[in-house]
């Protein structure tokens, strides 16, 4: 039996380069499928690729909330009403209240561009500059109360070059972050993520036992 993709929600406040990938990548369609891309900020460019796909959007604007509880709420919700079972952030700018992790438990993602749990925050690449690094990265983790903080499925080291700035730096993450991401997204949609504590274990069941 070929089980049905996981229908999850894409959540962005910005370009949306990630959520182009998740929408390209293989396991789109067959491990997961976007039902709806949301936004905070009504002109993101990410919400014209999800439209150019074909994908719903919404926009949960911060402005109209009068608490992170209510705008986080009016979030879960709408990925609910769409039948998400997984949120995914993916240059989503804002810090979700502790009510989307009791509706999404063990099921929002986050990609962030830096080996966690250094230059946590919005601008950990300038920060890994600043700071002097040789090394930074990419983490894929579980969004869990804290900023930046759940459990770390995946990391990827980049290297910082001598003549870096924070646009060529970035450039050389997000490349990275385009590879992993869908792959984490199918990987957890195929129900190969089990979290047990600060740690992920990652079983790479072959997609014809796995049964949902
Ligand atoms: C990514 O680098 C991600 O790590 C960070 O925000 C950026 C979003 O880029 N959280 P995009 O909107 O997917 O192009």
């Amino acid at each position: 039996m070929t089980p049905s993709p996981l229908p999850i929600a894409v959540l962005i406040s910005g370009t949306g380069s990630n959520l182009q990938t998740l929408l390209e990548s293989p396991g789109h369609g067959i491990d997961y499928v976007i039902s709806l891309v949301v936004s905070d900020r009504p002109g993101a460019r990410g919400l014209e690729r999800a439209t150019q796909a074909g994908v719903a959007t919404k926009v949960v604007s911060w402005d109209d909330f009068g608490s992170r509880t209510e705008f986080t709420e009016a979030l879960c919700e709408t990925a609910k009403a769409a039948g998400a079972g997984a949120l995914v952030l993916a240059g989503f700018m804002r810090i979700l209240a502790p009510i989307a992790m009791e509706r999404f438990p063990n099921a929002i993602i986050n990609v962030h561009p830096a080996l966690l749990p250094a230059f946590p925050g919005a601008h950990a690449v300038e920060a890994a500059i600043g700071y002097g690094v040789t090394l930074t990265g990419v983490t894929v983790h579980f969004v869990d109360e804290q900023v930046d903080h759940g459990p770390i499925i995946l990391q990827e080291a980049v290297a910082v070059r001598p003549d870096d700035d924070a646009e060529s730096l970035h450039s050389r993450i997000q490349a990275v972050e385009h590879r992993v991401l869908p792959e984490v997204v199918s990987a957890f949609s195929r129900g190969e993520l089990t979290v047990q504590g600060r740690y992920v274990r990652w079983d790479h069941t072959p997609r014809e036992a796995t049964i949902r």
